[in-house]
């Protein structure tokens, strides 16, 4: 959740960590730090609040460290933010992640003389590193780790040597390989500003980083070599690109998006799809088992819809935090999709875990290349969304359901089944219809100005809609604070129709096409019955919907599979404008950060 940096090169390096934490911001940003070494000194500076509105004098140097926090041990202070020192102020660390067994080694350190400055887990690998430290920063970081419970990615320097040693186990660390020196971070986006060549570091593995050379260590301490790996990603992406904020470029980005999720997989009405999953397996398969957290999870749910009513296969959905720990019952014949955005989720990586020991065939749905869920699935398909800054997630949603439908395909072309030339013709004029429905972004604001001070919503949809549903609800809630709540639309009467009066706005996605229709035009009758205040999601030419509606938003009609992605887009825009009119940053939405790799 934190996002960490070094450099050791032949530039300053400030100026370098700062751009980096700034890239780095949307995966913790509630305090920051940075130490930098210079004539065998490390001047540390720690500030609570956001690096954007940093306004502090550079440090001179040419290695340095620096840390993006999201709390998890300890308020939000200055001293509790990174980089620690150890007992002596010689040794400095970065560390993402949690050390579980962090309180028994602070009390054994505490009664050898060690005194803690800060109440995180985090400060005490320095201390270790300090116990350790015998002339070799590398070992001394070596033995420390081997006493860590938990996950980490961790950086350290020492004021008398020149490098940056680096450790992982559960929490990502990339290196950046330049000529003019090397950045190690915990993220691609840090790096990407000054090289595309990368090595990603493996769990168990170390580096020692000196401005020239990096140096690969095993488990075993011995030395190996990682590839180093070109990205393609443009600095360009990663910018706002005159938007007002990442979450607005991104929903607006969706027809380019979606259109590269399919870039090559529709060819002469066939699906071109790798996904690494034999005939022979697809033939056995007995069930499907999808499990994710947050919008990924919401988008599993609509892969349950799809894949059953495409494919004839049964599907289950799990929340990854529930299945890791429930020891499910899969077997040989099941297959275990994972879907993540950032591939580095905790709970997500391990339900991948879990069902790789239960030697159960896997399938990674990432948007990050080269993440860990992407590196450790055995079998994948990237959904090619590209970058996503803003913490709450909306176009990798998007190319998630694109990519499940394309997987759906794929499974039944593998199995002989016809090809549903029909529905390949709407996948491909889907990024045309989701840009008629961002035009329609003033009038959602105006939606929005009615909604925005309202404490509380409901968002109700049924069938492959109830997903959607959900996704509208949790946008609204993670970036304006509205309590809101998605339910499937017949539900609602077994509880919280109790809620329903004249200041309850409820959101129906009522689309005159859907299966459901008829149903939910009672459920809205319900609603009105109690005096609930009406907005549909309902399709073009419905001009009956009016009738009950106190608000409509309309979308182009288009084939029932595809409507969870035409739908969804104005549910995005409406959270945005509702938390842009109260004056929130949708971006970094209080208490939330982009990558959850903690449990
Ligand atoms: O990177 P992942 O897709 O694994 O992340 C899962 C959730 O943490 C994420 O979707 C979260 O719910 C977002 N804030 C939703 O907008």
């Amino acid at each position: 959740m934190c996002g960490i940096i070094g450099y050791i090169g032949i530039e300053e390096c400030y100026p370098i960590i700062m751009d980096g934490l700034r890239k780095m911001e949307y995966r913790g940003y509630d305090s920051y730090g940075i130490a930098v070494c210079e004539n065998h000194k490390i001047e540390l500076r720690k500030h609570v609040g956001k690096i954007s509105e940093d306004g502090s004098k550079s440090i001179p140097g040419k290695m340095g460290i620096g840390h993006t926090r999201w709390a998890t041990h300890g308020n939000v202070t200055e001293k509790n933010a990174h980089p620690h020192f150890d007992n002596k102020k010689d040794i400095a660390i970065v560390h993402n992640g949690i050390i579980e067994n962090f309180s028994w080694l602070k009390k054994m350190l505490e009664k050898h003389g060690h005194k803690f400055r800060s109440d995180t887990d985090s400060e005490v690998i320095a201390h270790l590193i300090e116990t350790y430290y015998k002339g070799d920063l590398e070992k001394a970081v070596y033995k420390a780790v081997g006493l860590l419970e938990g996950t980490y990615g961790i950086l350290a320097i020492q004021m008398s040597e020149e490098k940056i040693v680096a450790a992982r186990n559960g929490s990502p660390v990339v290196i950046g390989v330049s000529e003019s020196g090397n950045i190690i971070a915990s993220d691609v986006s840090a790096i990407v500003q000054k090289t595309k060549d990368i090595i990603y570091l493996k769990d168990g593995q170390m580096a020692s980083v000196t401005k020239d050379n990096v140096r690969i260590m095993g488990r075993t301490f011995r030395k190996i070599e990682n590839e180093i790996e070109k990205i393609e990603w443009d600095i360009k992406e990663i910018e706002k690109k005159g938007f007002k904020h990442f979450m607005l470029k991104e929903i607006m980005e969706q027809p380019e998006s979606l259109q590269n999720t399919m870039l090559g997989r529709i060819k002469n009405d066939s699906i071109k799809l790798s996904t690494g999953l034999s005939k022979d397996f697809l033939q056995n398969m007995r069930r499907v088992v999808i499990t994710a957290c947050g919008t990924s999870w919401h988008a599993a749910i609509v892969g349950k819809y799809l894949i059953e009513k495409m494919c004839n296969i049964p599907v289950e959905v799990d929340y990854a935090s529930e299945f890791r720990y429930r020891d499910p019952l899969i077997g040989k014949d099941d297959l275990v999709i994972v879907i993540s955005q950032s591939g580095e989720t905790a709970d997500t990586l391990a339900a991948l875990h879990e069902a790789k020991k239960k030697g159960v065939k896997t399938l990674g749905i990432v948007n990050v290349v080269g993440s860990t869920i992407a590196r450790e699935s055995e079998n994948g398909i990237y959904i090619h969304a590209g970058p996503e800054i803003g913490v709450a997630s909306t176009k990798a949603f998007t190319s998630q359901i694109i990519s499940l439908i394309l997987l759906a395909l794929s499974i039944n072309q593998e199995l002989g089944k016809n090809v549903d030339e029909e529905l390949l013709k709407s996948l491909k004029s889907i990024p045309e219809k989701i840009s008629s429905v961002l035009e329609t972004s003033a009038g959602i604001r105006n939606v929005a100005e009615y909604f925005y001070n309202h404490p509380n919503a409901l968002y109700l949809g049924r069938g492959i809609n109830f997903p959607v549903a959900l996704e509208g609800a949790l946008k609204l809630k993670e970036i304006s604070y509205i309590h809101a709540e998605g339910y499937p639309a017949a539900e609602m009467k077994h509880g919280p129709i109790a809620l329903v009066d004249e200041k309850m706005p409820v959101v129906f996605i009522a689309n005159k096409n859907g299966e459901s229709y008829k149903k939910i035009m009672s459920n809205m009758q319900e609603i009105k019955a109690r005096n609930g205040v009406i907005i549909t999601i309902a399709t073009e030419g419905d001009e009956e919907i009016k009738k009950i509606s106190d608000h409509v938003i309309y979308v182009p009609k288009c084939r029932e599979e595809l409507m969870p992605i035409i739908n969804t887009i104005p549910l995005q825009l409406l959270a945005y404008h509702i938390a842009d009119l109260k004056g929130l940053d949708p971006d970094k939405p209080k208490n939330l950060a982009k990558s959850v790799t903690v449990e």
